[in-house]
C-alpha cells in the first residue's frame, strides 16, 4: 500500500469525527480509484461521471451512517451507489431516462454473483426463440448500421424482455455493452463514450471478424460477471433503503427539511450533450427523439440560470436545516469565454434563498486528466468543490 493509500484507508475509515469543510483534501480521491471502485460502478459509461473515489470521501466526510444523501442530478449513479455502500440511504433524481436506467440498474443489483449470473439465464434462455421472430423494419438506418442484423434481433428482443420484467440490473448491463471496438461488445467496430462508428480506422475488408454475427448470451453473462469482479457489497445490502426518480429538479417530490445532505454535479453550463451522446443507448430504451430529451435538460446558456435557480430553491427547500449542500462543479470555456459556474451558481444560491443558504467554501481540485474534456469546450483545468449549508 502506498502513501497515498494509507492516508485514504486512515482518513477514510479511521477516524470517526472530521471538522467537515476544513477536511476537503484532493489526495483523499487521488490515485487509480478506477482499479478499486465498485465495479458496479462500470456498469455503464456516462460522460461527466463523478470520481467515485470523491463521492466516497465526500459522503465520509459530510454524513453519517443512516442519514438521507440526495443526488438530484444523479447521471449514472456514482453518489447513490457510494451512499449505499457506506450504509446511508440514497435518494436519486435524473431527467435523462438513460441515467434512470443506469442508477437504478445499480442500486437493484443482486446481492451476489451467484444470484445475478442464476437469474441471467434463466432470462436469457426465455429469450432464444423469441429473437428470430423481431422484424427489423421498423428500425432506422442509423441504428442498423452499428449491428450485424442476428445481433440486433437479439439485442431488441433481450431489451424487451428486461424491459417487461423490470429487470434493471440486467437492461443496465446490457446499454453497458451496447458499442465498443472490444470483442466482448455487440456492435461493429465503434466507440465506447458517444456512439461513433470506427469503419474507417477498422475496415470490413481487413478485419471481417468485428463485422460477424455476435450473440447477446455469453456477451451478457461475461459483462455481469464483470461487474461482480469487486462489488464491495456489504452484508446488509438486501435491507438497503433507497428511493429515485425521473423527474426535473426543478420540483422535486419530496417534503421540506426531509435531507441530511445533498451532493452532486449539477449540469455544466452550456457543456455537455447528455442525450445527443447516449442517442443510441436511448434509442434501445425506447427513446427515439434525442433531440426532444436534449431540449428538456439544464444546460444551454438561456434556460440554464433561471433553471438552475428554480433547481437551488428546491434543494434548499428539502435539505434539512443546519444541514450541507455539495456541489461538483466545472468551469466551462466556450468561444473564448470563461463560464465559472461555482462563483454563479454560489451567487444564484444565496440570492434565491435570501441569504438563507450559507457558502461555507469553494474547493479548487486540479484535474489531471482530461476525462471531462469535450468537444467544442474546454471544460476545466480543475474542478471546483462548493460547499454550502442551510440556516
Ligand atoms: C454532470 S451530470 C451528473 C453526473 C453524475 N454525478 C455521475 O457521476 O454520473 C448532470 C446530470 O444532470 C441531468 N439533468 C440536467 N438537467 C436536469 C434537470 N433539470 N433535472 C434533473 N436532471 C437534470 C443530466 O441528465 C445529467 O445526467
Amino acid at each position: 500500500m502506498d502513501i497515498l493509500e494509507e492516508l485514504q484507508q486512515l482518513y477514510l475509515f479511521k477516524i470517526d469525527k472530521v471538522d467537515k469543510v476544513d477536511e476537503l483534501d484532493s489526495r483523499l480521491w487521488r490515485g487509480s480509484f478506477s482499479g478499486r471502485e465498485s465495479t458496479l460502478q462500470q456498469l455503464s459509461p456516462y460522460v461527466g461521471k463523478m470520481k467515485s473515489g470523491m463521492a466516497r470521501a465526500l459522503i465520509k466526510i459530510f454524513t453519517e451512517p443512516n442519514d438521507i444523501i440526495l443526488d438530484p442530478f444523479s447521471g449514472s449513479g456514482v453518489v447513490p451507489l457510494e451512499a449505499l455502500l457506506a450504509n446511508r440511504i440514497a435518494f436519486a433524481n435524473d431527467l435523462s431516462p438513460y441515467a434512470y436506467v443506469l442508477t437504478r440498474g445499480k442500486l437493484e443489483a443482486p446481492a451476489s454473483e451467484k444470484v445475478a449470473i442464476k437469474n441471467t439465464l434463466a432470462i436469457l434462455d426465455e429469450i432464444i426463440g423469441f429473437a428470430p421472430k423481431i422484424t427489423l423494419s421498423s428500425v432506422p438506418q442509423w441504428v442498423k448500421e452499428f449491428y450485424h442484423p442476428d445481433t440486433l434481433r437479439e439485442t431488441l428482443a433481450t431489451f424487451k424482455v428486461l424491459m417487461n420484467k423490470q429487470n434493471y440490473f440486467l437492461m443496465a448491463c446490457l446499454l453497458g455493452i451496447l458499442h465498443h471496438v472490444r470483442p466482448g461488445f455487440l456492435s461493429f467496430p465503434a466507440s465506447h463514450l458517444v456512439p461513433y462508428l470506427r469503419k474507417a480506422k477498422y475496415p470490413v475488408e481487413t478485419f471481417p471478424w468485428m463485422y460477424e454475427y455476435r450473440d447477446v448470451k455469453s456477451r451478457l453473462v461475461a459483462k455481469v460477471k464483470r461487474a461482480y469482479k469487486r462489488t464491495l457489497i456489504p452484508d446488509n445490502w438486501d435491507s438497503r433503503n433507497y428511493k429515485l426518480w425521473n423527474t426535473n429538479s426543478m420540483q422535486l417530490p419530496i417534503d421540506d427539511n426531509q435531507i441530511d445532505a445533498i451532493i452532486s454535479s449539477p449540469p455544466y453550463f452550456g457543456a455537455l450533450d447528455y442525450a445527443r451522446d447516449n442517442r443510441l443507448r436511448l434509442w434501445f430504451l425506447g427513446h427515439k427523439d434525442w433531440k426532444k430529451i436534449d431540449e428538456t435538460l439544464t444546460a444551454n446558456g438561456k434556460i440554464y440560470l433561471p433553471q438552475m435557480a428554480i433547481c437551488l430553491k428546491e434543494i434548499y427547500r428539502v435539505l434539512k436545516p443546519g444541514k450541507y449542500c455539495i456541489l461538483v462543479l466545472g468551469d466551462v470555456e466556450r468561444n473564448g469565454k470563461t463560464k465559472k459556474t461555482a462563483e454563479i451558481l454560489s451567487e444564484l444560491a444565496v440570492n434565491v434563498t435570501d441569504g438563507k443558504l450559507i457558502i461555507d467554501k469553494v474547493y479548487d481540485d486540479i484535474i489531471p486528466d482530461e476525462r471531462r474534456s469535450r468537444r467544442r469546450t474546454t471544460t476545466t483545468k480543475f474542478e471546483r468543490i462548493l460547499v454550502m449549508h442551510k440556516i
